[in-house]
């Protein structure tokens, strides 16, 4: 038995010598150590052995499975080693290369512009009021004024969800819902999202109003021009061209319609496509709150007066950075974007 150790010894010397790589190595080490391994049948011819002899050959066996254990993890140590030299050597890392820089969003040109007339606003005193944007009819007309089959539905063309749930169409069904809950005096915006069956370059499905309303005893139209000029010379400086002009809601009397001075040919095209050659572009609608619509909240018209307005703010958006299609807000061209 001695003899044949020695023989298996030799053997799997030169075959752990032989092997450069970590897979070839495990192999050796399976077939001489593994469970069905070579040592493994010198394990089982020990039963054949007188007692004595059985031990002496035990501790043979032994000492073979040890160092040839121990070999090959010398070896693979070493080729351990080997292969990470050849990576450090090979493999080589430029710490003064430049990094990848991550890119960055920037905040969408429309919320740049409601953040802003939200700041003129409240650094007037104005508060900020929410409302839903799925509506019933009660507030998005009736309560306005507008009952039903009255000809003022047309104005807007309303996406309806059934005969009583529709998407509002103005924020103007926010002044309903905070007047029924607080006692005048107020001063709110309520700022959001609206929808009316409209598309063209300065009209789109879904865009947003900022809601204004003040409500006190002796609020006149004054005020209403007052804060309104202060606003749009606030927001495109005091040379602006702003104009006034008559209009009608049936939740104010009377109405006002603001205009601004078309900066895209600047009033001097009569083709031009966003003013379509009036050289203005509606910005907003305004007016005296209507007595209907103080007595639908039950607030007493000889006693409070007020008045409300509500800005396009894509309009406000298009006529800041001088962009001639309002669709491309809402195309979300990272080209588009990238430049606001
Ligand atoms: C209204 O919606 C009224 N609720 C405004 C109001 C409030 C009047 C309070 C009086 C008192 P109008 O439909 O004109 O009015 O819309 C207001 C503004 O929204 C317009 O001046 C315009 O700037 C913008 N606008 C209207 N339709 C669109 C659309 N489809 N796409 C983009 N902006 C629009
Ligand atoms: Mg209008």
């Amino acid at each position: 038995m001695r003899e044949r150790l020695e023989e298996l010894l030799k053997d799997a010397r030169a075959e752990i010598e032989k092997s450069g790589v970590k897979d070839s190595l495990l192999t050796v080490k399976s077939k001489y150590l593994g469970r069905k391994g070579a040592l493994q049948g010198f394990f089982k011819d020990l039963g054949s052995l007188a007692a004595d002899e059985r031990k002496r050959a035990g501790e043979l066996i032994n000492t073979v499975k040890n160092s040839l254990e121990s070999e090959i993890e010398t070896r693979l140590s070493a080729i351990h080693a080997a292969e990470m030299a050849r990576r450090l050597k090979t493999e080589k890392l430029d710490v003064t290369l430049p990094g990848r820089s991550r890119p960055l969003g920037s905040i969408h040109p429309v919320t740049q512009t409601l953040y802003e007339v939200e700041e003129i606003f409240t650094s007037l005193g104005f508060g900020i009021a929410e409302g839903p944007e799925v509506e019933v009819d009660y507030y998005n007309f009736e309560a306005l004024n507008i009952p039903r089959d009255h000809p003022a539905r047309d104005m807007q063309d309303t996406f309806y969800i059934n005969k009583e749930v529709l998407l509002r169409t103005h924020t103007s069904p926010v002044q309903i819902r905070v007047m029924e809950e607080q006692p005048p005096p107020l001063r709110i915006i309520a700022p959001g999202t609206v929808y009316r069956r409209d598309s063209d370059v300065t009209h789109t499905p879904m865009f947003h109003q900022v809601e204004g309303f003040m409500v006190d005893t002796n609020i006149t139209f004054s005020n209403l021009k007052g804060v309104l000029t202060h606003f749009l010379h606030s927001l495109f400086g005091e040379n602006i061209e702003v104009r006034f002009r008559p209009s009608f809601f049936p939740f104010t009397e009377p109405s006002a319609e603001v205009d601004i001075r078309c900066v895209i040919c600047k009033g001097k095209s009569s083709a031009c496509r966003v003013c379509k050659g009036s050289g203005w572009l509606e910005v907003l609608g305004s007016g005296m709150i209507h007595p209907e619509v103080f007595r639908s909240v039950k607030y007493d018209p000889e006693k409070v007066s007020g008045f409300a307005f509500g800005i396009g703010i894509e309009r406000i958006a298009m006529l800041k950075y001088g962009i001639d299609d309002i669709r491309l807000f809402f195309e979300n061209d990272v080209r588009f974007l990238a430049q606001y």
